[in-house]
């Protein structure tokens, strides 16, 4: 879940008419939304799928740690390799081909991984799954921002986060259908039905209007705009809006500022630690491995694992809803102390669990719910407002440059996370594990306090202007 997501550019157009305002959504709209947000889909069932499958592909294999390693964080290899080439991607080709190939390539990957015949071809799969999905989750929430009209587009990408946590849930219940007939291998097959809806579908959406624009090809953009909106007046402020907003964009490149612009500099480091902090929370941790730590919390079976995983997920999807609801109300900041706290606690308490062994069913429901606690403490606070801080704090002219940049950093932190987790248990046990994703978490409450800024209810402008008149990262939102 990534890319140009968050607010949109504004334009230099301060005033809006009424018949702009409040023009009606067509139904072009909502089906182009709906299949990006299938993006999201696919992305969480990548994420989904391998907790389940893993405890098979074991078996059948016999995986050294260090396979079952690279087996889990080969996929983030190629997503994060997919998220840096995918701003070239989706620039070059178009947001739309952009989603077509990686549709091609997740319905791919998932034949190789159901017919893969030794380990050597599961990794293929997984790095073809994985350059799938960093090409989509950057190119799907920008195409979402660029077809949606401005006073939707915050609650589409809301959306395609959900989305997310979603698809990691029906990944979750699809494992444990058929862990009961033991195939790992339609866990991954099922993947080819939502990736077959996405290439089928985004053959029958529109082009995204504003990068026909930026290639000149503003009869076209024209077209797709009387599609996709519902008024002669809607369409002409949406040009003029386009139009603006390029003339802002070409002053600089996203690199070369990153080179000449300090201030610019700041705000990028901020966006790779946010995503950084994201992923050393633990959460994927959890969301790869949970059956394997409900299993050393004294829970035996393999249906009983996956049931209690079919649990994280679905409290992964709910509580989704709380960072949705309380964002705008209460800001990012609040929310994320919260969120830290709640983590860091439930973590010690699984930690401590671990240590004196879960020998009665007391401390092994207690360790289950420590585990849902640190995930719905996750899921209402870092999981969606990560991505809605990092979208926030980039200036305009470098917003490209700077989300891609944060948004390969956050599958480099999941690579570590998939890569060490199981290395980690094995090595240094669960209870040093967990004590140390408890301390870190600890840490990121200073991080949030010296280093994140209140952005609620702030203009982009006004971040901009703050972080480029040299203000303390901490105070750009105030
Ligand atoms: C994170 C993913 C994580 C997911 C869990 C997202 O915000 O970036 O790494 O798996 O949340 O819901």
């Amino acid at each position: 879940m990534a890319g140009s997501s968050g607010p949109a550019p504004s334009s230099g157009q301060d005033y809006k008419p009424d018949a702009v305002a409040h023009a009606d959504i067509v139904p072009m709209v909502w089906f182009s939304c709906g299949l990006a947000a299938l993006a999201g889909l696919l992305f969480g069932m990548d994420i989904g799928v391998i907790s389940g499958a893993l405890p098979f592909i074991k078996q059948e294999f016999h995986l050294s740690t260090g396979m079952e390693g690279w087996i889990v964080s080969s996929m983030m290899v190629g997503a994060a390799i997919g998220a840096f080439f995918a701003g070239g991607i989706s620039n070059r080709f178009g947001r739309r081909k952009a989603m077509l190939y990686s549709a091609v390539l997740f319905f791919f990957g998932a034949l190789v991984a159901v017919v893969a015949i030794n380990t050597t071809l599961l990794v293929v799969a997984r790095i073809m799954l994985g350059l799938a999905v960093g090409v989509a989750s950057f190119t799907a929430p920008l195409y979402l921002s660029e077809v949606a009209p401005e006073r939707i587009r915050g609650t589409t990408i809301s959306f395609y986060q959900l989305m997310v946590t979603v698809g990691i849930l029906a990944a979750f219940v699809s494992n444990l259908a058929f862990s009961y007939i033991e195939s790992w291998r339609w866990m991954f097959g099922v993947l080819m039905i939502p990736a077959g809806m996405l290439f089928l579908g985004v053959l029958m959406v529109p082009n995204s209007p504003r990068w026909l624009a930026a290639h000149d090809r503003f009869d076209e953009a024209r077209n797709v705009l009387n599609k996709l909106r519902g008024s002669r007046e809607e369409i002409e402020y949406e040009i003029q809006e386009i139009q603006e907003s390029l003339e802002q964009k070409e002053q600089s490149r996203g690199f070369d500022m990153f080179k000449e612009n300090p201030n610019f500099r700041r705000s990028v480091l901020l966006g790779v630690s946010l995503q950084i902090v994201q992923q050393f929370t633990g959460m994927n941790a959890i969301m790869y491995f949970a059956p394997q730590i409900f299993e050393a919390s004294g829970f035996e079976g393999t249906a009983a694992q996956l049931w209690s995983t079919v649990a994280t997920g679905l409290v992964n999807v709910l509580a989704t809803f709380i960072a949705i609801g309380f964002v705008d109300r209460l800001g990012r900041k609040p929310i994320l102390y919260a969120g830290f706290s709640i983590m860091a606690i439930s973590m010690a308490v699984l930690a401590t669990i671990l240590g004196i062994g879960p020998s009665t069913s007391f401390l092994q429901y207690t360790a289950m719910g420590a585990l849902l606690v640190f995930v719905a403490g996750f899921a209402m606070s870092a999981g969606p407002l990560i991505w809605t801080l990092c979208a926030e704090i980039q200036p305009l002219r470098g917003r490209d440059f700077g989300i891609s940049a944060s948004t390969v950093a956050n599958w480099v932190g999941n690579f570590a996370v998939g890569q060490f987790f199981p290395i980690m248990l094995v090595g240094i046990g669960g209870t040093m594990t967990f004590g140390i994703l408890a301390a870190l978490n600890l840490l990121f409450i200073v991080f949030t306090l010296l280093l994140i800024p209140e952005t609620k209810g702030i203009s982009l402008e006004k971040i901009e202007k703050n972080l480029m008149g040299g203000k303390a990262l901490r105070d750009i939102g105030a």
